[in-house]
């Protein structure tokens, strides 16, 4: 990667601020996290600055409590949680700027971590306000982004710091660029894109840019019926994106021309609603007026399955069907089991996808599970990452 790293500094007996993202999943009725992996996935960061005889200072944020102080999202929890897997104390600090931090902070002896408290209670966390960049920037003596899946973001403490501090990469946000950055740019071929999620309009930009790498692509989810509409096929009630259709046509003529193999459903599971629990399957060239379009179906799962085994990289984001509903779930699960069982390098973009392979205890399986969800869309798409650019380029 051409951006420094934490391995490029001097750590020794410095106060090390270092930029999380642990915005965990959690019940929403209990506040129990459901997910620790973001909070895993920055163990090799922190573990490497204590051992080095840093002082480290966590910030993140959790949810989106719009600027206020909300109690729910308080990061005691997360910080419980980071004291467990790490094992070692955490503190957690009251807020993450003024007096009462900057004397916490001063008072963090070599090794010690501390957790700042969520930084988005403070409306110019997400303005990127120069002032409150400066006011985290005055706790530390050199700044670490960890925080892949917000480097999207040019907040405060994502862009804003590194103008006040030295800055450089943390292993999470290395790794994550490096595996993201590879799958397309250096893939081993075949390669095959599967790609799902419910609009093809949050996806155009990855699309436009995966069309012209891959050898397969092959399309399921919600966006699966406005390829399908694009096509001349009957979709019944299923929700499509007519504007978007016009787009469909171009990336399947794109497909076409660049001799893509592109596979979309021969079959798909309809209902009535999204959460019916009666469902049933119908071949693409009979669906039912009355009836939508909730997951992909067997025939398909099967035709994907034999391209996919052909491949040698494997790129997926987003899901097959409502998987939210157990009743359409079996397309997204399908995949994910295949995807673990394959020889191929599998690189599992982030958000929804990754929170299901986690759930059915299939991440191991993969080579890559991205911890950003917005942020790998961003980066797969091309993108430029605020949160990457301000980082000091490595020397040549
Ligand atoms: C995420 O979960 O994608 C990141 O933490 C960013 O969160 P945001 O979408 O609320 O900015």
């Amino acid at each position: 990667m051409p951006k420094m790293t934490v391995k490029d500094i001097e750590v020794a007996g410095k106060r090390v601020l270092v930029r999380v993202d642990f915005n965990v999943p959690r019940d929403p009725k209990t506040g129990e996290i459901t997910d620790d992996s973001r909070i895993r996935a920055t163990l090799p960061t922190i573990k490497y600055l204590t051992e080095r005889g840093a002082r480290v200072i966590l910030i993140s944020h959790l949810g989106r409590p719009d600027g206020k102080f909300v109690n729910e999202l308080r990061l005691t929890g997360v910080a419980q949680r980071l004291s467990q897997i790490l094992g070692q104390q955490v503190g957690v600090a009251t807020d993450c700027i003024g007096p009462e931090v900057e004397k916490s902070v001063a008072a963090l002896k070599s090794k010690d971590v501390l957790l700042l408290e969520n930084l988005r209670f403070h409306p110019d966390e997400e303005t990127g306000s120069a002032e409150f960049a400066k006011a985290l920037a005055r706790l530390g003596d050199v700044f670490v982004n960890d925080a892949f899946g917000t480097s999207h973001r040019a907040h405060a403490s994502i862009a804003g710091i590194a103008k006040y501090l030295p800055a450089v990469a943390g292993f999470l946000l290395e790794k994550e660029i490096t595996f993201l950055g590879n799958v397309l740019e250096n893939p081993a071929y075949p390669f095959a894109a599967l790609v799902g999620g419910a609009k093809i309009s949050d996806k155009v930009k990855m699309l436009e840019r995966i069309v012209n790498k891959v050898d397969y692509l092959l399309i399921g989810g919600g966006m699966a019926a406005t390829f399908l509409k694009a096509q001349g096929f009957e979709i019944g009630r299923s929700l499509f994106e007519a504007d978007r259709l016009d787009i469909a046509t171009k990336l399947l003529n794109k497909a076409g021309q660049n001799g893509i193999r592109i596979l979309l459903c021969v079959d798909v599971v309809v209902a009535d609603s999204i959460d019916a629990t009666e469902n049933q399957t119908a071949s693409v060239t009979n669906i039912p007026a009355n009836k939508m379009i909730v997951d992909i179906g067997p025939q398909t799962v099967a035709q994907f399955g034999e391209a996919l085994r052909k491949c040698k990289t494997v790129f997926w984001n987003g899901p097959m069907g409502v998987y939210e509903y157990p009743q359409s779930a079996a397309g997204t699960r399908s995949m994910a089991t295949l995807l673990a069982g394959l020889e191929a390098t599998t690189i599992i973009g982030g958000g929804s996808t990754a929170e299901v392979v986690t759930e059915m205890g299939l991440a191991d399986k993969m080579t890559f599970v991205s911890t950003g969800g917005g942020a790998s869309m961003s980066f797969v798409s091309g993108e430029k990452l605020p949160g990457v650019e301000v980082l000091m380029d490595k020397k040549p």
